[in-house]
């Protein structure tokens, strides 16, 4: 099968690779041209484990191409999809005139029928939207087709190749059956395509991410009253987690979510249904209740000090709004340090991979070190803000003699409590004693 994905970032990028690897030809479409050049040259853009070797080998097998010419994969593909960004607004609602752009120019394009397939997490009606598009461009006959993506950055590929679910929203159940096909080496194993209508399509990605943001919001209320009255929120969510219809995933409390998808979808969502004249009060307390997190961390390293930051050095471990992952954008690590620099801090920081994102958005604001203890020389506190699986087990005396003062504020409880006092340390966590 011959498919054209066009956004060549976190989705498209890995769906890309991974449809290559499932045998099709596949061209990545870009408008960014240092992007499709560096990929042409072997560069991948962004962190993401497994994808370098995958992305090698379908280039080499010339399964993989990448371009910044629409009109010609266009021509060559029978099925294009559009994975392209779609930011936030000022008002909350998604930005999507990166889709529109796109689905305007297959539609001129177009030289006989073809499949497009919305992958981008757009609000409802969009795919509907973009089918008029189409339509008003070409007389070609084509179909669109709601899909939305449910990978995870951090295990891209691994959730690309074997997706809880795939979630198809048709109207035309041949073009539902197209993406069937094109998904049976994914789910292999018994993994549901779920096939539906397009709307209902579009809302399941909004609600999956709303209801996971939620649960952190939650475990991160319950760790703030865990606090109040001296209990310990790790076993509280060892005793949700053992509950069949809880789960153990996303009840890990911390300095709150970012990223590039809960904070824009949940703001998408509701403004979705404002639209409609309905308020949707819980989702609008996941979000505040998530800003008010990375600020009541902040308060507690101001109290540390005595209200006085002026000329303290700070370390802090991970930049990434979660580990193995280059991504910063909206990570709590920017409003955190942002919140400490206007207090005068001097901030020391170090990300096994998102130093190069970090210098984009601080420039010479702070200092970078080039490993985690490093970083620590003269501190007088460490923060834990991503919990990178280098963080976990550090020499704890190396640590002590590196830094002025033995201080951590752990933001992603990475270690115990017991025996960092064993070691030493004046520590303080998330909803534990
Ligand atoms: N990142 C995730 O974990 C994730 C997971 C599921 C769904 N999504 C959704 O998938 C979509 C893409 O997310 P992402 O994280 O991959 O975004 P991204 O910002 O990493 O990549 C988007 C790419 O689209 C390109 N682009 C923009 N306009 C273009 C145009 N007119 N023609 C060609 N290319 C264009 C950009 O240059 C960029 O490379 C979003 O709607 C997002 O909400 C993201």
């Amino acid at each position: 099968m011959n498919i054209g994905v066009v956004g060549t970032g976190y989705v498209g990028l890995v769906a890309g690779a991974c449809f290559a690897e499932s045998g099709n030809a596949v061209v990545c479409v870009d408008i960014d041209t240092d992007k499709v050049d560096k990929l042409r040259q072997g560069i991948i853009p962004i962190y993401e484990p497994e994808l370098p070797e995958l992305i090698e080998r379908n280039v080499r097998d010339e399964r993989l191409t990448f371009s910044t010419d629409l009109e010609a994969a266009v021509r060559k593909s029978f099925i294009l999809f559009i994975a392209v960004g779609t930011p936030t607004t000022e008002s909350g609602a998604a930005d999507l005139t990166a889709v529109f752009n796109v689905a305007r120019d297959i539609g001129r394009f177009m030289d006989r029928y073809k499949l497009v397939v919305m992958k981008s997490t757009v609000p409802v009606g969009t795919t509907e939207r973009i089918r008029e598009i189409i339509a008003g461009e070409t007389k070609q006959p084509f179909d669109v087709v709601s899909n939305p993506e449910f990978l995870k950055q951090g295990a891209a590929v691994e959730d690309f190749m074997k997706p809880d679910r795939i979630v198809v929203g048709a109207d035309d159940p041949r073009a539902g059956k197209i993406l069937r096909d094109l998904y049976a080496p994914f789910v292999r194993t018994g993994s549901p395509v779920l096939m539906m209508d397009i709307r209902t399509s579009e809302l399941v990605k909004y609600a999956a991410n709303a209801f996971l943001a939620a649960r952190i919001s939650f475990m991160n209320e319950i760790a703030n009253v865990c606090e109040e009255v001296g209990a310990d929120v790790e076993m509280i969510r060892k005793g949700l987690a053992s509950d069949g219809r809880i789960g153990p995933s996303f009840l890990f409390s911390g300095v709150g979510f970012g990223g590039s998808c809960f904070p824009k979808d949940i703001r998408a969502l509701v403004q979705t249904a404002r639209e409609k004249n309905y308020t949707m009060s819980i989702l609008e307390a996941v979000g505040s209740v998530n800003a008010n997190q990375a600020q009541r961390f902040v308060e507690k390293v101001v109290k540390h000090f005595s209200n006085d930051l002026e000329g303290k050095r700070i370390a802090v471990w991970g930049l990434s709004f979660k580990p193995r992952t280059n991504d910063m954008r909206d990570a709590p690590s920017i409003r955190i340090i942002e919140a400490l620099l206007k207090e005068g801090a001097m901030i020391s920081a170090y990300d096994p991979e998102a130093g190069d994102e970090a210098r984009k958005i601080f420039g010479n604001r702070i200092q970078y070190a080039t490993n985690n203890y490093n970083c620590l020389e003269g501190a007088d506190a460490l923060l834990v803000l991503t919990e990178w699986q280098v963080f976990r087990n550090p020499n704890f005396e190396r640590m002590k003699s590196a830094m002025r003062q033995p201080v951590v504020f752990d933001g992603r409880n990475i270690f115990d409590p017991a025996h960092m006092r064993q070691q030493g340390f004046k520590y303080s966590s998330i909803g534990r004693p």
